[in-house]
Order: C-alpha cells, then structure tokens, then sequence
C-alpha cells in the first residue's frame, strides 16, 4: 500500500485528491466571504460562530494544512522524477512547452506569498481577537495586508487569477489521472471545471471589489 502511495501513479492521484480537497474548501471559503454582502452584523456573527466552534474549526485547519503539504510534497516529487527521467531537459523543446508549465514555478511562489500575506494578515489578527469583535471593520482596513488597501487588493486579484489558471491546469489533469471514459470526461471537465476555475475566482474578486467600495464610502 504504502508503495503504492508513492509510486509515480500513487503520486499523481494523491495530487489530485488533496487537488480536489483545497478546491472544496475554497467553495466553502467563498460561501462565508460572501456573507459579507448581506452586511456587518451577519458577519460578525459568523465569525464569532466559528470562533464559538474553534476546536473543530482547528481540526479542519490541521487536515487542511497535511493537504496543502501533501499536495506541494507530492507535485515537487514529481517534476523532480520526470526531470530525472529526462536526463535533465524537458521532453518538449523550451519554447514550445506550453505558457502554463513555463510560468509554474513564478505563479507557484507568488501563490505562496499570498497564503503567508493573507494568513498573517487576515488569519492571525481573527485569532487574537473576542468573539463579539468587529471583524467586519478588519476587513475593510486601510493598511498594508487587508482589503480596504488598493495596492494589497490588487495584488490579491492578481493571486485569484494565477490561483484559477493553477485550478484550470489541475483540474484537466485530475480527470485525466482518474480517468473517466473521454465521453463523460469531456462533459464534466466542461462544466464541473468551469466552476471551479471561473466561478469561484470570480466570487472571489468581486468580494475583493465590493470591500474597496464599502472602504471608499
Ligand atoms: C476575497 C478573498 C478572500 C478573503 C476576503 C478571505 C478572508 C479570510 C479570512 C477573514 C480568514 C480568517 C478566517 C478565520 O480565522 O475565521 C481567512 C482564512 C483563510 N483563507 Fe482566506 N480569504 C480570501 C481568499 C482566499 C483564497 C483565494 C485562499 C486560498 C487559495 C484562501 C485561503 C485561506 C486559508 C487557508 C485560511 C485559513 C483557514 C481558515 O481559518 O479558514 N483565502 N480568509
């Protein structure tokens, strides 16, 4: 089993289950974000919800992070192994190896830096803060690392759309990893993909524009 696991298919399922696992909570992440649209009162009390909760919130957020981890493991064992394989080149000439793998490693770490930027930022200022606190008033802050700043908000846009491409390449490969006969495949990447990739970033950006509205007020 635990050969398995790490072999070159284990491997790449692994990436496309915790894949699948960090776009769910993404869905779920989106859906409590755009409380904030039905104003402060009801996002305040869903985080002080949550906080009222936080022993299992913090179980969720530990599963959460194994996946992150096993996701970024698992995809940096591979493209270490299929270079090995290549002798060191790539099997396609440089120039015509497509956009998405060449700007990997660039959107790869600036994706990163926005996960430390948001979680020291958004997450660690929640964690400090009483259950009945302002948190809607966080959001809309006008300081380096929240919302309310231009130049944070757009560099947020700017990791929801690297984040997208990310989940539209993942996301062809998962099915193709699965693999589901080509007939439903092509369907159900065509639909289930577009929400993941399209819909949910979108949700996110508008949340991102609406919090630069309320902070203009
Ligand atoms: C408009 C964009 C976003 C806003 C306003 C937002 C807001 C927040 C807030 C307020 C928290 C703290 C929650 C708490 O402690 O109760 C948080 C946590 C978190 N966010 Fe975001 N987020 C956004 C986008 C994203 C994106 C795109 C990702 C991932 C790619 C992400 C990943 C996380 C993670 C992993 C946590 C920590 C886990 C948790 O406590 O839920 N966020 N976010």
């Amino acid at each position: 089993m635990f050969k398995f696991l790490f072999s070159s298919i284990g491997q790449k399922i692994q990436i496309a289950f915790s894949g699948l696992a960090l776009a769910v909570f993404l869905l779920f992440h989106l859906f409590n974000n755009l409380v904030l649209f039905t104003g402060a009162e009801n996002f305040n009390n869903m985080v002080s919800f949550l906080k009222s909760i936080h022993i299992l919130v913090r179980v969720l957020e530990v599963g959460l992070v194994a996946i992150i981890l096993l996701h970024i493991i698992n995809a940096i064992m591979t493209t270490v192994k299929n270079r090995k394989a290549n002798n060191g080149k790539y099997a396609v000439a440089a120039n015509t190896a497509p956009q998405s793998s060449k700007t990997m490693i660039w959107s790869g770490m600036i994706i990163l830096f926005f996960f430390i930027i948001h979680l020291r930022y958004y997450w660690y200022t929640f964690q400090n803060m009483a259950k009945d606190a302002d948190f809607f008033e966080v959001m809309l802050r006008n300081e380096f690392g929240y919302l309310g700043h231009t130049p944070t908000a757009i560099f947020y846009i700017l990791a929801i759309i690297l984040i997208a491409s990310h989940l539209k390449h993942g996301f062809v490969s998962v099915f193709k990893t699965i693999g589901l006969p080509s007939k439903y495949r092509d369907q159900i990447i065509h639909y289930l993909a577009f929400i993941f990739w399209a819909i949910i970033p979108l949700g996110f950006i508008l949340v991102v524009l609406y919090i630069q509205y309320l902070s203009r007020l």
